[in-house]
C-alpha cells in the first residue's frame, strides 16, 4: 500500500505534458490517462500518451477523449511542441492502441467506482466539462480537480489575455470553473515562476537511461523554441506542476478566489478573471489559486523523476 493521491492525468502531449507524465509516474499514483486535442490533434495526442506509457513501462489505462472544443474548431499548439507535438521525438510506435475512445465514460464510470481521485487536467478542458455534463455530481466524487491553466492578473500566452488551455476550450473551462468542483487553479503566474534550460538539459544528459535521453531531447527542442520565438534562456515547465500540486502541495501557497473565464471578449475570450478585491469582493470563491511556488524544490522532484524512471 502507498497513500500518494490517485489522479487521472487528462493531457495534450504536449513537450511539457510529457514531464508531467513522468512526474505523475514518480510521484503519484497513477490510475489512468485520458488525452484531448490541444498542443496537436487527437490522433497525435494519444499516440504520444501512448508511446510516454511504454517509454516509462506504465501499465495503466489511455483512453482517448474529444477531437476539439465545444464550440468553433481546434486551435494547436504545434509551433511550440512540433507537428507531432513532442518536437519530434524518435520513439516506436504504441506496442497497443488506446483502452477505449471513449475517455468521458472512463472519467464518469472510474470517479463512479472509486470517490476521491485527483482529476489533473493539462490540456484544454473538454473532457472534463463533457464528463460534467454527462453527470454534474462528479464534480462532488472528486477529491479535486487541479488543472494547468490560466492565469491571475489577465497574464495570457495565446493572447495579451488568454492561456492556451484556456483560449482552446473556452466554454469547457467555464463549465469547470463554474462546477461547484474542489477546483485548483495552476495558472501561468504560477507556472512562469519553474524555468528549466541548460542546466536541466545537462542534467537529464547526464541520466543514463532511455527516460533521461527521450527527455533531453524533450527539453533541448523546448530550449530552441524559446530562444528563437521569445529570445529567452529559459523557458517555463508548466504542467508538471499541477501535478506537484497535488503531490506536494507544501510547496505552492493557495488562495482562494472566485475564477470565471470570459468566453465572448473580442480581446479578451480565454481569459480567467480572478477576483482579487478580498473583502470587497460580493463573489464566493470557487477555486484554490495557486501563487507561490518553491520553484528550486519543484525542479528538483521534476529531475528526481527523471533519473528515476
Ligand atoms: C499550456 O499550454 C500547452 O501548450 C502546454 O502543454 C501547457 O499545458 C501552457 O499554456
Ligand atoms: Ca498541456
Amino acid at each position: 500500500m502507498n497513500n500518494r493521491p490517485r489522479i487521472i492525468l487528462d493531457c495534450d502531449p504536449g513537450v511539457d505534458d510529457a514531464f508531467a507524465v513522468v512526474a505523475a509516474a514518480r510521484w503519484a499514483d497513477l490510475v489512468g490517462i485520458t488525452t484531448v486535442a490541444g498542443n496537436v490533434s487527437l490522433a497525435c495526442t494519444t499516440n504520444n500518451a501512448l508511446r510516454l506509457r511504454d517509454l516509462l513501462g506504465l501499465e495503466v489505462p489511455v483512453h482517448a477523449g474529444a477531437e476539439g472544443p465545444l464550440k468553433g474548431t481546434p486551435v494547436f499548439a504545434d509551433h511550440v511542441h512540433g507537428v507531432d507535438g513532442l518536437g519530434g521525438l524518435d520513439l516506436p510506435e504504441p506496442t497497443s492502441g488506446p483502452d477505449s475512445e471513449n475517455a468521458i465514460e472512463y472519467l464518469v464510470e472510474t470517479t463512479r467506482a472509486e470517490e476521491g481521485l485527483h482529476l489533473v487536467p493539462i490540456g484544454p478542458l473538454t473532457n472534463i466539462a463533457l464528463a460534467l455534463k454527462a453527470d454534474p455530481s462528479l464534480a462532488h466524487r472528486v477529491a479535486s480537480i487541479t488543472l494547468m491553466g490560466g492565469s491571475t492578473q489577465g497574464l495570457g500566452n495565446v493572447t495579451a489575455g488568454a492561456e492556451f488551455n484556456i483560449y482552446a476550450d473556452p466554454e469547457a473551462a467555464e463549465i469547470v470553473f463554474q462546477s461547484d468542483s474542489p477546483l485548483t487553479m495552476i495558472g501561468l503566474n504560477l507556472t512562469h515562476q519553474v524555468q528549466v534550460g541548460a542546466p536541466e538539459i545537462s542534467f537529464c544528459q547526464a541520466v543514463d537511461s532511455p527516460v533521461g535521453a527521450a527527455m533531453t531531447h524533450l527539453l533541448e527542442f523546448y530550449a530552441d523554441f524559446y530562444r528563437n520565438h521569445l529570445q529567452a534562456e529559459t523557458g517555463a515547465m508548466h504542467d508538471p506542476c499541477a501535478v506537484l500540486a497535488v503531490t506536494h502541495p507544501e510547496l505552492f501557497t493557495f488562495s482562494p478566489r472566485a475564477v470565471s473565464v470570459e468566453t465572448t471578449g473580442t480581446h479578451t475570450r480565454g481569459m480567467t478573471v480572478v477576483d482579487e478585491r478580498g473583502n470587497g469582493s460580493d463573489q464566493t470563491p470557487n477555486c484554490a489559486v495557486a501563487y507561490q511556488g518553491e520553484a528550486a524544490a519543484i525542479i528538483d522532484l521534476i529531475k528526481q523523476a527523471i533519473a528515476e524512471s
